[in-house]
């Protein structure tokens, strides 16, 4: 079976130039009428919205059906374990809003709602729709905090996945200090004008320095973590309308960090240099070196950010949810379509529940979607030389 979005199957290209689809619409209003009672009947509404369709191509969400149609586009979003609280999900409405300015303004307001104390919330801030054809503004940034990588003669300082995206910012004005975690700054790009690149505020990077309960020289390796992930490269899709500026962002399961971005041998690549400091035979792979290192560097980052008072999951906890997710959304009567490759966690996947058991696999909208030209302008692909002289924002 080939499910699109599933197991590396491309999800369906986005024509940004047709019209939203009315039958999408239509199935996506009587979900949210059905699902929120309170609406009322959805027969009227949908007389208007094809009305709108049929005159200009597109219509426009009303304030409970954007804030439905985010959430159900997280429950739907296969690839996250951490669904069970998709009701709670913050949603601002940023539709009216068009300037560069404004947009990093509300980007840096977004954080702040997210992570302003230790407490994470679920937020996601919706701007401007896509309008059939016609330009629509865009951040560049996978994520609105992540670090640069800047390729050196002794190898990478920083992290790897980002060196394409920091030459990128290089070329375009932005100094870059050389460090292991500078935070690179945000590209946000309007129709009819060069992208421009913004620094963020302190107050909006919440990070944490990790050390490890037990292990004093853990902390002299000098490794932090930004609390807040905030994904903002993907386009969120309801009833037939796109909005390709819509940050989202949850808390951290502390193997996506101790396990995948510390871990990976194309990131950080720890593990060779936490098993060092553990002083483990690293001669053979039977020792088991890089599972032990593994551990000791995951309990470092759960300590961590306990220590910090700062909101994490671990992933037996995530899993558990998860499943209590999965028998809520049954007793509702409604499928949960997951992606088993990326719910299992990437450490010590049969020790939790979710790995034993397959998945109904299908692509349920609402939902996000990663498009190519999103994923490249990621990359640093969004880069032509007459690019290179945009001034650079505070
Ligand atoms: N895995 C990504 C990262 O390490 C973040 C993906 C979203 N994660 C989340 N907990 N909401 O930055």
């Amino acid at each position: 079976m080939t499910v699109p979005g599933y197991r590396n199957v491309p999800a369906q290209e986005w024509d940004p130039a047709a019209p939203a689809d009315p039958a999408e619409a239509e199935e996506f209003l009587r979900l949210c009428y059905t699902e929120v009672s309170r609406l009322g009947p959805v027969e009227p509404r949908l007389a208007v919205v094809r009305a709108q369709i049929a005159a200009t191509g597109t219509y426009v969400h009303t304030t409970d059906e954007l804030v439905w149609g985010a959430r159900v586009a997280w429950r739907n979003a296969s690839r996250c374990i951490g669904r069970l609280y998709w009701r709670s999900l913050t949603v601002l409405d940023r539709r009216r809003v068009h300037t560069a300015d404004e947009i990093f303004r509300l980007l840096v307001r977004h954080l702040q709602v997210a992570g302003g104390g230790s407490a994470i919330r679920p937020v996601i801030s919706i701007f401007a729709p896509a309008r059939p054809g016609r330009p629509y503004a865009r951040v560049w940034n996978e994520q609105l905090i992540r670090y640069a990588g800047y390729r050196t003669e002794e190898g990478v300082v920083g992290d790897p996945r980002y060196v394409p995206f920091t030459d990128a910012m290089r070329a375009m004005g932005w100094p870059g200090r050389g460090g292991p975690f500078d935070v690179l700054p945000i590209v946000v790009e309007v129709p009819g004008e060069s992208p421009r690149l913004f620094e963020l505020p302190e107050k909006a990077v919440v990070e944490v320095p990790i050390a490890h309960p037990e292990l004093g020289w853990f902390e002299r390796l000098g490794l932090r973590w930004h609390a807040v992930p905030a994904i903002s490269n993907m386009r969120l899709r309801i009833g037939g309308v796109d909005y390709p500026l819509a940050p989202f962002n949850g808390w951290y399961m502390g193997t996506e960090i101790g396990a995948r971005n510390l871990a990976d041998p194309d990131r950080y690549n720890l593990l060779p240099v936490v098993a060092h400091g553990l002083g483990l035979d690293t001669s053979h792979e039977a020792t088991l070196w890089r599972d032990r290192a593994l551990v000791e560097l995951n309990r470092a980052v759960l300590w961590s950010f306990h220590r910090a008072g700062m909101k994490i999951s671990d992933h037996h906890t995530e899993s558990e949810r998860f499943l209590a997710h999965m028998r809520n959304e049954e007793k509702a009567g409604r499928p949960v379509p997951a992606d088993w490759t990326w719910i299992v966690p990437p450490m010590s996947g049969g020790a939790t529940p979710v790995f034993h058991r397959y998945y109904h696999e299908a692509d349920q909208r609402p939902n996000f979607y990663l498009d190519s030209e999103a994923a490249a302008l990621a990359r640093g692909a969004g880069v032509r030389p007459a690019l290179a002289a945009a001034p650079l924002a505070a």
